[in-house]
Formats: structure tokens, C-alpha cells, sequence
């Protein structure tokens, strides 16, 4: 179940709603808050994916040949944000198992909030591959938007975005700046605080699942 509004849906679906719930209280584990964002990560993507092209296959049963479905065109290429994109890539690729994986390092200054890239490699081929950028908290926008200008730069043409939380404020300032790719989201909350964190939210997402605060 889903809910849609201006390329933004809302992955409405009541297990998705349980974790997320889960995951905001402030007293649950690393350990949980690890298992439960793969686990909705894995959600997420089953919704992201729901329109991907089908082609015909001819295959044979133990019992008959029949026409079946099969994905068609190339591997989709997850593309996480490090490091707390790391914590959804594992649930999606359990799904996809054969996705290839564009790895993007940014790191959100904390005195501007504007991002800084210290890595970034993608499969060559990103051009004819759809590419999902995966960031578990959409805040501000600006490093799913400096994500995604880099993934234009390395000649990305698909690309669509996963994320777990995102304000109003960065969903439409994201949206503003790439009004064509559509954003997949757990939930958005209320708004942001001074320093850049949703609200309610659920705190430092790369802190809660690595337990490095
Ligand atoms: N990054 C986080 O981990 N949490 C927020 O609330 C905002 C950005």
C-alpha cells in the first residue's frame, strides 16, 4: 500500500509504520534499529520497483513450456549515501540480490550543512541502469541533491530516491531542484530544527545504527 503526492509516495503500508515506530522510540538498540531499518528498507524497495518493465520469457515447468515474466533491461544500481545508507542497502539487495552498488561519499558540514564528497564510485554502465539513491534521512535535501547532481555527472539518466524520514522542507527543496526524480519515503514528518535534524524524527540515523554516540 502506498500513498502518492507530487512524485513523493509515502509508503503507508502497516509493517512499514510498526518499524518505523519502533525505530523513533529513543530506548531501542543498536542492535534493533539495524535489523528493523533492513527490514523496512526491504519495503521500501518492493514499492520503488512496483513499475519496473517486465518482458516475456519461455520457460519449461517440470510439468509444461509456458510464457513467464522476467525483469527486463539491466541490473538496477542501488546507490547509497555513506555511511547510513549502508544500513537500508543491505534489505534492498536481499531483494535484488543482483544489483550492482554505486557507493557515494558525502558528509554533511556541520557549520553549513552543505555537503562535501570524499568518495565515489559507480558501475560504468550507469547510463543504461535505473539508479536508486538510498538516504535514510531526507533533512535538508542538500546531500540527496549533491547525490544525485553526481550521479547526472557520471551520466545517470533513471534515477529515483529511497529514503526512510523526510521534512517538508527538504522533500520540496529536493524536489525543486530535481523535480524528475521521484522520492519514496516511510513517512514525513513535521519539520526541521536549527541544526538541520528532522523533527520528530528519530535522531542520528548513521549514530543509532552503528551505536557511535
Ligand atoms: N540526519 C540524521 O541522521 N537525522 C536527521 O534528523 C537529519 C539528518
Amino acid at each position: 500500500m502506498a500513498r502518492l503526492t507530487k512524485g513523493v509516495t509515502v509508503v503507508d503500508h502497516p509493517l512499514v509504520q510498526h518499524k518505523l515506530t519502533l525505530m523513533r522510540m529513543k530506548d531501542t538498540s543498536t542492535k534493533s534499529f539495524r535489523q528493523l531499518l533492513k527490514e523496512i528498507a526491504a519495503l521500501v524497495c518492493y514499492e520503488v520497483t512496483r513499475d519496473l518493465p517486465l518482458e516475456d520469457v519461455e520457460i519449461e515447468t517440470p510439468l509444461q513450456r509456458m510464457t513467464a515474466k522476467s525483469l527486463a533491461g539491466k541490473k538496477l544500481v542501488f546507490a547509497p549515501v555513506l555511511r547510513s545508507g549502508l544500513g537500508m542497502l543491505e534489505g534492498m539487495l536481499e531483494l535484488v540480490p543482483a544489483a550492482r552498488v554505486a557507493h557515494i561519499g558525502l558528509y554533511r558540514d556541520p557549520a553549513t550543512l552543505h555537503c562535501v564528497e570524499y568518495y565515489f564510485k559507480a558501475p560504468a554502465d550507469i547510463a543504461e541502469r535505473t539508479v536508486i539513491v538510498i538516504d535514510p534521512m531526507l533533512a535538508t535535501g542538500n546531500t540527496a541533491i549533491a547525490a544525485v547532481d553526481r550521479l547526472l555527472e557520471a551520466g545517470a539518466r533513471d534515477i529515483r530516491m529511497a529514503c526512510l524520514l523526510a521534512s517538508p522542507e527538504g522533500l520540496s527543496k529536493f524536489r525543486g531542484h530535481h523535480a524528475d526524480v521521484k522520492v519514496w519515503t516511510a513517512a514525513i514528518d513535521e519539520r526541521l530544527n536549527d541544526h538541520g535534524y528532522i523533527l520528530p524524527g528519530l535522531g542520528d540515523a548513521g549514530d543509532r545504527m552503528y551505536g557511535t554516540r
